[in-house]
């Protein structure tokens, strides 16, 4: 049985997806990219194989995606991050109509048709006020582990008004509520909602239609989820794979250029 990959090099993590033909995950690997993006592609890679216990001939097709997609030099194709992330979410959810996808620098709306085509997108301009980087701010400056943000921030009764657009300051506001007696929940939710509020107006230009799914390493955020379902008036579509979800749609689209190939194979080999 052949099996194909997707290797999204993300900015601050990279993700690698192993396929089978079914189009089921047989193996996955998360990672951080860290300085060296080329190594950092390879060893998800590979981990992935290893997560699926298939080795490397096994896998016959390799598609690249992120930021990082030409760095996946064993890749076969690149695919950008909107497409995969579309495809991924239509995959897994196939009433998905918008898709937002929160990352560490960049956050991205996306709309797209029944089959996964894209629509419309857009994303946040060079500013990472409104993702994950953000949150990773707040996180250092209040000196929580980025796993228990979201936790807290429920916990907050008074939430503050976040007024900093801007990532480089979010950090001394932190430190100013601190100084004012605030506490660290109300803070943390004030942080969450300020992120929403500039990912939901991101969603109003490409068009909010339901279902609407979370896909990258923010929506393992429970705070953000919950912050966003209350926000947008819905619930949006999470699952333990949506940070993966860019990686499953270049997995997706590497198989189709497996199964693709074998059909052209098939149709010379009969009239021959
Ligand atoms: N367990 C977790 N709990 C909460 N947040 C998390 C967790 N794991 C990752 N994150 C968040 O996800 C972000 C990384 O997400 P992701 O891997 O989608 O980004 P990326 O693809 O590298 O970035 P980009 O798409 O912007 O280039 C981190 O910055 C962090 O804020
Ligand atoms: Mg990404």
């Amino acid at each position: 049985m052949a099996h194909s990959a997707g290797v999204d090099v993300g900015s601050t993590q990279t993700k690698a997806v192993i396929l089978n033909e079914e189009r089921r995950i047989v193996g996955r690997a998360l990672i951080d990219t860290g300085a060296n993006v080329i190594a950092a592609a390879d060893r998800a890679y590979h981990e992935a194989m290893q997560d699926a216990q298939l080795n490397e001939t096994a896998v016959e097709y390799v598609v690249g995606t992120g930021y990082g997609r030409y760095r996946v030099t064993f890749g076969n194709a690149q695919v950008t991050e909107i497409s995969c992330h579309g495809r991924g979410a239509v995959h897994m959810f196939p009433r998905t109509r918008s898709v937002i996808d929160m990352g560490g620098q960049d956050t991205k709306a996306i709309r797209v048709s029944a089959t996964g085509e894209i629509l419309d997108f857009c994303m946040n301009d060079k500013c990472a006020a409104g993702t994950g980087r953000f949150l990773g701010a707040a996180a250092s400056a209040l000196d929580i582990p980025l796993a228990e943000l979201g936790v807290t921030a429920l916990r907050a009764d008074k939430p503050v008004k976040i007024s900093t657009t801007c990532t480089v300051f979010a950090e001394s506001e932190v430190v100013s509520w601190l100084g004012k007696g605030k506490r660290i929940e109300d803070i943390l939710l004030g942080v969450h909602q300020s992120i929403a509020k500039r990912s939901i107006g991101l969603l109003r230009r490409v068009g909010i239609e339901e279902e609407v799914s979370f896909t990258g390493g923010v929506a393992k955020n429970i705070g953000m989820i919950s912050v966003l379902n209350e926000a947008l008036g819905l619930k949006m579509n999470v699952s333990e794979d949506s940070h993966f979800m860019g990686a499953l749609g270049a997995a997706l689209f590497a198989m189709d250029h497996i199964l693709a190939d074998r059909k052209v194979a098939e149709k010379a080999e009969s009239k021959s």
